[in-house]
């Protein structure tokens, strides 16, 4: 997606060897606008596919899936990574190993919010090993319900996320695609939408 293409150009930050720093307007300050563009790219490419609930995990996959959940007039569920007090009913669980924190984490959704006759759109804001997602599929396929398909916002295509995810049957639509990192600037690959 060209607008994004452009914003992560003009606002992002190269960190190191391998991350970027987009809080000025996806993952810390988000800009509605911009957040609406992309929601109209995910929603419509998934919108023939009877999509009855979006899911992502906290933080930052909130804003980003909220959007598509709107255009699609669904529900948005996202999964907690800390047990609150106040999920006393059934819950699912799956474990997620961060390699960015090299952390693993339970995370969990009230079982009451997905049931077998679902069609999940997964939707997050970076993709980079794949571990968030698969955490997610896992999760939904617990509850007997059909993954169709995860939006990413941005992807760092030389990780393994993508790959583990298609291997797992799962189709990816990448709004931008990060080939590699180049003196601290951003390589782009071709983007999925
Ligand atoms: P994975 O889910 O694809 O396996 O990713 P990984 O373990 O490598 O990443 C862990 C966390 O770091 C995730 O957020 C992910 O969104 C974020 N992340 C990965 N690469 C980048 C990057 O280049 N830039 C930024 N800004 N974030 C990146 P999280 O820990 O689940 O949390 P939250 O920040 O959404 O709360």
């Amino acid at each position: 997606m060209k607008l994004l293409e452009e914003r992560i150009l003009k606002d992002g930050n190269v960190l190191g060897e391998n991350i970027l720093k987009v809080d000025s307007f996806l993952t810390h300050q988000v800009d509605y606008k911009l957040m609406k563009e992309m929601a109209k790219v995910l929603a419509d490419k998934y919108r023939s596919q009877g999509i009855t609930k979006v899911v992502t995990i906290e933080a930052s996959g909130i804003a980003p899936a909220a959007y598509v959940a709107e255009c699609l007039d669904v529900p948005m569920i996202f999964a907690k990574k800390h047990k609150n007090i106040t999920m006393t009913e059934g819950i699912l669980t799956a474990e997620v190993y961060s390699f960015t924190k090299q952390v693993t984490s339970t995370v969990s959704i009230a079982s009451k919010f997905l049931s077998a006759e679902d069609k999940v759109l997964i939707v997050d804001d970076f993709l980079a090993n794949g571990q968030a997602a698969k955490g997610l599929i896992d999760i939904i396929k617990q509850a007997g319900a059909q993954v169709v398909g995860v939006g990413i916002i941005i992807e760092k295509s030389f990780q393994d996320g993508r790959q583990l995810l298609i291997d797992s049957g799962v189709e990816v639509t990448s709004l931008a695609r990060i080939e590699k990192f180049e003196n601290g600037q951003v390589v782009f690959t071709q983007a999925d939408a």
